[in-house]
């Protein structure tokens, strides 16, 4: 509900279980209250506090000090305020703007064009800046939703002068709050490593979440978490904050001398300038903010449910998603429709529904990552007959066609640069940086969007393909374009985004059945932008179940179990030389959206015999999987001895845990786990006994004595019947 009090200039948005609360002082607009539901919006007596004592002079223009002080909703660059700001524009070569609130409209429809935008909200608040001497209007968004604690913020500037702007920065938000000695969270990586949490003290002058790479990054995570001293996973505080975004971006979180804290987030101003010409207008992306006063477990929740219901718009959301075997690390680029067909009868065999034949289907040779991207056509040397003929032939065995495809680039050597050069995207006489031996197209070019939409359309309809997996294997640089005029080549970064929005968004349309995966080098584009358009992300190329431990721990602290695709690799992995069971690697893949990636053919016949039981399980786990709340009951990072999780159905009837035990220790007694979520007064059974809820959670729960390194269980936990309290 949004309440507003016109008289004293206050807003109060407020979430089932939060207030967010905005004056405005001094014509500027500020938020002074982010916490707990309150049930008054009258918080006049918090005014004065936002008001400086020692001015540096009593001159009625000297707004130092205020600007120093006050919690600025959208603060801008250039006028006065020194800390991060959200908006920069530059006219006549100069730069700076000053944003005043001139007014509201409540029930506003949110302006996001071409980009991700949450759905479903139940009420929007549109509060109107307004800058005289530029005549830039600033319209900050602010929509909440009956079912989580989420507020979503945007931003849209709009340029209402005759003359011609440039915004150096346009952010999305910005959140101030006092400082209660919070400590950072945020996440860190590299490739085959991506997600890992890290916490750290904020220091005077800040830090940052943040990527210039055109995408997200292993890197880090365009989310950061500000939490309490005492927060731990079920107490304590946690302001969540992410940006549904899949470009370059920083969160800025800046310490100021005065005790405020301040989050600037929103698209990185490293990689942008946007050109706005008279009555054009520019959406950021939308950012999701969530307040916790249960922890990081509330935290996590509220944005689980709100990706779930808010963001992920597939259809195959709360489908029962395919259960697949992936061709990559089965055969890498090495395949031919006779090894595919052997795969997929294999696998078949033990219940798996979809065959995704991964990189190397295409061009003339696409032997080696240097060759053929951009030539969307089937290569007839490996797939003899074409995808027409595999996908027929599947069909007759009841397996469904997935295909991989990496859209955004092009290698040097493939028909389409041969016929386009001037496609790549490159600077004025400077030979473009090959990564993973591949170049990018220029997005912001249609012609290439159109070549594209059009290639991966006709072989969508002529081989009937269900599922699509977009990848894209390296980071943009040489942010040129041979289409852009001079004074728009700033905007390549935030086009190409664009651009990637738009053709998932026409293939959506056009297909709306298709599942389409997204990747990027494994976890690089996980981001809530990308769930807009897909239902499941790759979360990591590395498939080891101990390092799964921290890239799924990372990952779930913001987006949905459902969202993490996962796989059952070989042995030993590929990324970490170390050998594990097939049970432990696969009840390390269940957590996620399940599949294999390896060659079936290859395995015992007593391995293979384990396969179609454990389809059997994920099975009966995949609603939970998809739909249940998820709690981080130990983490091996902290402990170094083992991990924990525990999924539960929503109305408290079953529950699973899944539990690995790293390295085994001698002479050491079992790890326990103190369950969460159930329904205290309870009787649930677990591994044949029947226990009450209420001890589960309180007395604990011992795991298993680990008999060697690796050891994995997956418990499930079922509600027998529910006891009055008074019968125990
Ligand atoms: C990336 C992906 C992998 C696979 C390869 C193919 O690394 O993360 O899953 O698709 O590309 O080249």
């Amino acid at each position: 509900m949004i309440q507003i009090d016109d008289a004293n200039h206050f807003f109060k948005i407020d979430t089932p279980h939060t207030s967010y609360v905005i004056a405005v002082v001094e014509g500027y607009a500020g938020n002074i209250y982010y916490g707990p539901k309150l049930c008054s919006m009258d918080l006049t007596y918090l005014l004065h506090t936002v008001l400086p004592k020692g001015r540096s002079s009593e001159h009625p223009e000297d707004r130092q000090s205020f600007l120093d002080l006050y919690p600025m909703e959208y603060p801008c660059f250039g006028t006065g305020s020194y800390t991060e700001s959200c908006l920069n524009v530059i006219r006549d070569g100069q730069c700076g703007a000053d944003l005043q609130y001139v007014g509201y409209e409540l029930g506003a429809a949110r302006h996001q064009t071409g980009m991700p935008a949450a759905f479903g909200s139940s009420e929007t608040l549109k509060l109107i800046l307004w800058d005289p001497i530029l005549e830039i209007e600033a319209d900050l968004y602010y929509s909440v939703f009956t079912d989580t604690d989420v507020i979503v913020r945007s931003a849209t500037v709009i340029n209402r002068s005759q003359e011609t702007v440039y915004l150096d920065r346009a952010m999305t938000a910005s959140l101030d709050m006092e400082d209660k000695e919070f400590t950072a969270i945020t996440m860190s990586g590299a490739w085959a490593r991506e997600h890992f949490i890290q916490r750290t003290e904020i220091p005077y002058g800040g830090l940052c979440a943040e990527s210039n790479r055109g995408i997200p990054g292993h890197e880090s995570m365009a989310f950061a978490a500000l939490i309490s001293k005492d927060c731990s996973e079920t107490n304590g505080e946690a302001y969540g904050m992410n940006l549904i975004y899949s470009g370059s971006f920083l969160m800025k979180i800046q310490k100021t001398p005065y005790h405020l804290i301040r989050t600037v987030m929103g698209i990185h101003p490293d990689t942008f300038r946007w050109k706005l010409c008279q009555d054009e207008s520019f959406d950021t992306p939308e950012a999701a903010l969530v307040y916790s006063g249960q922890g990081l477990s509330g935290m996590t929740h509220a944005f689980h449910d709100f990706f779930r219901q808010h963001i992920i718009r597939s259809k195959w959301q709360y489908r029962q998603r395919p259960i697949l075997v992936n061709s990559w690390e089965a055969y890498w680029f090495d395949m031919n429709y006779d090894k595919l067909m052997a795969l997929a009868e294999k696998a078949q065999a033990q219940g798996i529904d979809t065959l995704v034949v991964d990189d190397g289907w295409f061009g003339h040779e696409r032997s080696e990552p240097s060759k053929s991207l951009g030539d969307w056509f089937v290569n007839q040397k490996k797939i003899q007959g074409g995808l027409s003929h595999l996908h027929h032939e599947l069909q007759k065995i009841h397996m469904n066609l997935g295909l991989w495809f990496e859209p955004e680039m092009i290698s040097e050597d493939s028909d389409l640069y041969r016929a386009h050069p001037s496609w790549v995207m490159h600077q004025k006489g400077r030979r473009p940086v090959l990564s993973r031996d591949q170049w990018l197209l220029d997005f912001s070019n249609p012609e290439v969007l159109e070549y594209l939409y059009n290639s991966i359309a006709k072989v969508i309809t002529e081989s009937g393909l269900t599922y699509l997996k977009w990848d894209m294997n390296r980071p943009i640089c040489d942010m040129g374009s041979e289409y852009l005029p001079a004074d728009q080549q700033m905007e390549i970064d935030h086009r190409h985004i664009l651009g990637v929005y738009c053709l998932q968004e026409r293939l959506l349309r056009q297909f709306p059945d298709l599942f389409i995966e997204n990747c990027s080098s494994g976890g690089a584009r996980f981001d809530g932008g990308m769930l807009y358009y897909s239902p499941q992300i790759w979360g990591s190329d590395d498939m080891d179940p101990v390092e799964r431990l921290s890239i799924v721990e990372g990952l779930t602290m913001v987006y949905p179990l459902s969202a993490v695709g996962s796989h059952v690799s070989s042995d030993p992995c590929c990324n970490t030389g170390r050998k594990m069971s097939l049970t432990s690697r696969t009840n390390s893949a269940m957590m996620g959206s399940f599949g294999y990636e390896l060659d079936l053919t290859k395995l015992s016949a007593e391995e293979i015999d384990t396969i179609r039981p454990s389809i059997q399980t994920y099975k009966g786990i995949r609603e939970l999987v998809q739909k249940g709340a998820y709690e981080r009951l130990a983490s091996y990072r902290e402990n170094k001895r083992f991990g924990a999780v525990q999924i539960n159905a929503k109305d408290q009837s079953k529950a699973v845990i899944y539990a690995l035990q790293v390295l085994n220790q001698p002479n050491a007694p079992a790890p326990f786990i103190y369950l969460r979520g159930l329904d205290p007064d309870a009787v649930y059974e677990i591994e044949g006994k029947q226990i009450h809820g209420d001890s589960l959670m309180h007395a604990g729960y011992s795991l298993v004595h680990a008999e060697h390194d690796f050891q994995t269980q997956l418990l499930i936990v079922t509600k027998v019947n529910k006891k009055g309290a008074e019968q125990r």
